[in-house]
């Protein structure tokens, strides 16, 4: 009997120490986990860069942003060194060649690009992957309201590394409340 105590507690144990194994495969819980990984940018940093960004990504809504990447997080991350899932990690994707990140098995369609993604490619997949890459296999349906498209190509830019001199935050996953 107390064999039997002994065994359930370390099954629980074990599975605990699974489930939190795979906490840092990309799908962070909201609220709870706090990344033990060096200070993400601030907020500062964030709106900085923002506004750097060309129009109309520079007035962008964030926030808006990130929930939109809500539809695209079942399949891919963002952060540098981010796992490949179902689709490729997204780090460093603006100014990169289609189907380049390394160990990740592409479609021909996207392997025979030929082009380098920027916000204007990234915005007419977004719209429409199958359409506009015929025989790719992004299973995505399409982002049809061309803001948030906007504002989740520029909540990707800000968050893929498109910055001078970032550190390269690991998934920062904010949980910011809006404070004004
Ligand atoms: C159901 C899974 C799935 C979802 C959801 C999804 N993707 Fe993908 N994505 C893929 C797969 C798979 C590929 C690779 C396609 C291929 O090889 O043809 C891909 C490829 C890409 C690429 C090309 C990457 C490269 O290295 O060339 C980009 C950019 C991209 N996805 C962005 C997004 C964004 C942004 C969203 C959310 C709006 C999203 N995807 C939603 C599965 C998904």
């Amino acid at each position: 009997m107390l064999e039997q105590t002994k065994t359930a507690l370390a099954i629980t144990c074990l599975m605990a120490l699974a489930a939190c194994g795979q906490g840092d495969g990309g799908s962070a819980p909201a609220g709870g986990a706090k990344a033990p990984a060096p200070a993400p940018r601030s907020e500062a940093e964030v709106q900085a860069l923002l506004a750097a960004l060309p129009a109309p990504y520079n007035t962008a809504d964030l926030e808006n942003g990130r929930r939109q990447f809500g539809l695209c997080r079942s399949c891919h991350t963002v952060g540098e060194g981010g796992p490949n899932m179902t689709g490729p990690n997204l780090h460093g994707v603006f100014g990169r060649p289609a189907a380049s990140v390394e160990g990740y098995r592409y479609s021909d369609a996207l392997q025979n690009a030929g082009f380098v993604w920027d916000a204007e490619r990234l915005d007419a997949w977004l719209a429409n992957p199958r359409t506009y890459l015929p025989g790719n296999r992004m299973t995505f349906v399409g982002l049809d309201d061309p803001k948030k498209r906007i504002d989740l190509i520029a909540y990707l830019k800000v968050e893929s590394g498109f910055a001078p001199g970032d550190a390269a935050a690991p998934e920062p996953a904010p949980a910011a409340p809006a404070e004004s």
